[in-house]
C-alpha cells in the first residue's frame, strides 16, 4: 500500500506519518509538505532514511508537481493534512488561505481521479460547525450539524469539505472526512494556546489569554486523532463524515493555569490581551458515530497528555527554540505587539 500524505512536516501530519511507519512497516509512505512557516523538515529527521519513507518538497496547489508525484507513485490513499491553520493569521490575510486549503484540495482530488485511488481522506476541524454558547452545555456538533463559520480559516476548511463531498458525488470520488477537535502534543507550532503557553512559561515570559479566557475548547491528545484517521482510511465508509472528539472541555483560562502549576511559574505571568475577532466560544464534539461504527475512543485522558507534552516540550528545547528565534518572531511582534516576549 502506498500512501501520500500532505502537510507532513507539520503537527498533525508528523505525528500521522510516525504512526504509520511505526504500525505498518510495509506501507510505502510518501510526505508531501511545501515547508511553510510551519513546516519543519527537522520534525521528521527520525524518518529520512527509513527505506519506506519518501519527503518531496512541493505545493499541494502546483498541479503539474502533484500530477508528476502520482503518476511516479501510483498512491492507493491520499491522507491531506496540507493547510494553513491558524485563525489568527487567517484574520490578518485570507489570500493563502482560500489559495491552499481550497484550490489546494481541488489539484489534489484532481490528480486522484487521473490516476485513481482507493481512499482520498481530508483533514478537517469541528471549527466547520462554527461555535456553541456557554449557556447550553448539552448542546454538541454532530455530522448533522449545519456548517456555519466564524473565521476565514474554518470558511476555507468548510469550503474544501464542500468540494470533497462534490467530487465523491459528481466523479464518485472514494472520499472521508474527518473533523476533529482541538490537538496537542508533540511537535505543535509554537503560535497555538497550548505550546505558546508552555514555551513563554518556561522563559518567563507574559502568558497571552485572549479577552477573559472563558473560550471552551474541546482537547485531543494528538495520537488519538491519528488512530482515529487510521481507523477512517481503512474502515469508514466512502462519503461519509466522522467527527473525532475526546469530551475533555476546558476554559482557556484554566489551560494556562494548570500549565504554570505543572511548570511551577506563577500566575501573574498571565496577561488578559485583546479579544480574537469573531472568536469562537465553544467547540463541542459528539464522537458517538466513530465510536458505534469504528470502535475508536481516545486514549489518552488530558492529565496524563498534557504531562508527556510538557515533558516533550522540556526534552526538546532546540526544536521550538528555533521556531520562535526565525520569522515567527515577526509574526509574534506583529500580534502580541509590546508583550514583546521574544526580545
Ligand atoms: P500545521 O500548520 O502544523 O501544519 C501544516 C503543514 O502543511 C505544514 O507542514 C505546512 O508546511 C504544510 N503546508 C501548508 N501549505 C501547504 C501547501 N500549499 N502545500 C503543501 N504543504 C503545505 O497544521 P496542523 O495543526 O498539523 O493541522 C493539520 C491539519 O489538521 C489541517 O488541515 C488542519 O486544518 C487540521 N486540524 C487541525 C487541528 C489542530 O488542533 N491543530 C484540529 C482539527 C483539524
Ligand atoms: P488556538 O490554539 O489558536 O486554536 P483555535 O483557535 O483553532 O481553537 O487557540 C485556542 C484558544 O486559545 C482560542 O480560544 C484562542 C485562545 N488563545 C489565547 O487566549 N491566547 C493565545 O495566545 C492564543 C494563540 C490562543
Amino acid at each position: 500500500m502506498t500512501v501520500i500524505i500532505t502537510g507532513g512536516a507539520g503537527f498533525i501530519g508528523s505525528n500521522f506519518i510516525f504512526h504509520m511507519l511505526k504500525k505498518y512497516p510495509d506501507y510505502r509512505i510518501i510526505c508531501l509538505d511545501k515547508l511553510t512557516y510551519a513546516g519543519n523538515l527537522s520534525t521528521l529527521k527520525s524518518v529520512m532514511d527509513n527505506k519506506n519513507f519518501r519527503f518531496v518538497k512541493a505545493d499541494i496547489c502546483d498541479r503539474e508537481t502533484v500530477c508528476k508525484l502520482f503518476e511516479e507513485e501510483r498512491p492507493d490513499v491520499v491522507v491531506n493534512f496540507a493547510a494553513e491553520s491558524h485563525v489568527d493569521r487567517s484574520i490578518e490575510n485570507p489570500d493563502v488561505f482560500l489559495q491552499t486549503n481550497i484550490m489546494g484540495t481541488s489539484v489534489l482530488m484532481d490528480a486522484c481521479r487521473k490516476y485513481g485511488i482507493t481512499r482520498y481522506h481530508q483533514v478537517s476541524t469541528d471549527e466547520v460547525y462554527g461555535d456553541l454558547p456557554l449557556d447550553r452545555p448539552d448542546l454538541f456538533f454532530t455530522e448533522e450539524t449545519p456548517i456555519h463559520t466564524s473565521s476565514p480559516y474554518s470558511a476555507s476548511k468548510a469550503s474544501a469539505d464542500l468540494l470533497v463531498m462534490a467530487y465523491h458525488r459528481t466523479y464518485g470520488l472514494s472520499v472521508t472526512i474527518s473533523r476533529c477537535s482541538n490537538n496537542y502534543g508533540p511537535y505543535h507550532f509554537p503560535e497555538k494556546l497550548i505550546p505558546l503557553i508552555i514555551a513563554n512559561a518556561l522563559n518567563d515570559k507574559p502568558l497571552p489569554v485572549y479577552g477573559k479566557g472563558e473560550n471552551i475548547r474541546d482537547w485531543l491528545y494528538v495520537e488519538d486523532h491519528c488512530k482515529a484517521i487510521d481507523l477512517i482510511i481503512h474502515n469508514g465508509r466512502v462519503g461519509e463524515v466522522y467527527n473525532i472528539g475526546g469530551h475533555n472541555e476546558m476554559k482557556n483560562i484554566d489551560i494556562v493555569k494548570l500549565i504554570c502549576r505543572e511548570l511551577n511559574k506563577p500566575e501573574s505571568l498571565i496577561t488578559y490581551v485583546a479579544d480574537r475577532k469573531g472568536h469562537d466560544m465553544r467547540y463541542a464534539i459528539d464522537p458517538t458515530k466513530i465510536h458505534n461504527e469504528l470502535g475508536w475512543l481516545p486514549e489518552t485522558k488530558f492529565a496524563d497528555g498534557i504531562k508527556k507534552t510538557i515533558k516533550w516540550y522540556l526534552e526538546n528545547r532546540e526544536w521550538w527554540e528555533e521556531i520562535i528565534s526565525g520569522e515567527y518572531r515577526n509574526y509574534y511582534e506583529r500580534t502580541y505587539g509590546n508583550l514583546n516576549c521574544y526580545t
